[in-house]
């Protein structure tokens, strides 16, 4: 119905908001995308802006993708689609904003926000994970890329093969597309690393 579709229109448009380039031209009048790894999200402010900003960046980045399922919830349709379509919109939203010329981040705090709401509990094993393969090899990237694999997986074993495993799906190759030159710097030893400067410019 009508009321789906603004639903999904709103969470794009809540999803461009790209509070790490908000931030950067607050407090530094720079923008973020010109700094460090170049990407629109808290990994690179944690780089450029260093940690408070980062962890108000993750956690506005996150509500984006809480915020979209809960508006696909409450005004949509009552089918598991909306909110689903929603949260890819807030996603595509972060990834390629309208008001920052398309030009966002790679989507994985939304992501969290999105899957969490959708999946709780997957999305905690593969946040576990993701965490733990962070903490012993420092990179951001792979956590990300762990997470997004692992969390269609993870619904499969439990048995989710509708809306929520297919949302799943896409949201991993989303994040594996943006994660493209992160992949090459990985297999090429060259990543950033969590804690040293610098970054691999997208
Ligand atoms: O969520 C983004 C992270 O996985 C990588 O960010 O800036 O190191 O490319 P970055």
């Amino acid at each position: 119905s009508l009321t789906s579709v603004i639903a999904v229109i709103i969470s794009y448009l809540l999803g461009s908001v790209s509070f790490s380039v908000v931030l950067a031209r607050t407090l530094k009048g720079i923008d973020i995308r010109q700094h460090g790894s170049g990407n629109a999200g808290a990994t690179n402010t944690l780089r450029v802006l260093g940690k408070g900003p980062a962890i108000l960046v993750l956690v506005l980045d996150v509500l984006k993708g809480i915020a979209a399922i809960w508006l696909g919830r409450w005004i949509g349709d009552d089918s598991d689609w909306v909110p689903a379509i929603c949260g890819i919109a807030a996603i595509i939203g972060h990834n390629w904003p309208i008001y920052f010329r398309f030009r966002g981040g790679k989507g994985i705090a939304t992501t969290i926000g999105v899957m969490a709401s959708l999946a709780f509990l997957p999305s905690l094993i593969a946040g576990l994970i993701a965490i733990v393969s962070i903490v012993i090899t420092r990179y951001v990237s792979l956590g990300s890329l762990l997470f997004v694999g692992l969390t269609p997986i993870l619904l499969l074993i439990m048995g989710a093969h509708g809306p929520y495993f297919w949302t799943s799906l896409i949201i991993c190759v989303f994040a594996f597309w943006r994660h493209r030159t992160n992949i090459v710097k990985i297999a090429q030893g060259k990543e950033n690393k969590l804690g040293s400067k610098g970054g691999s410019r997208v």
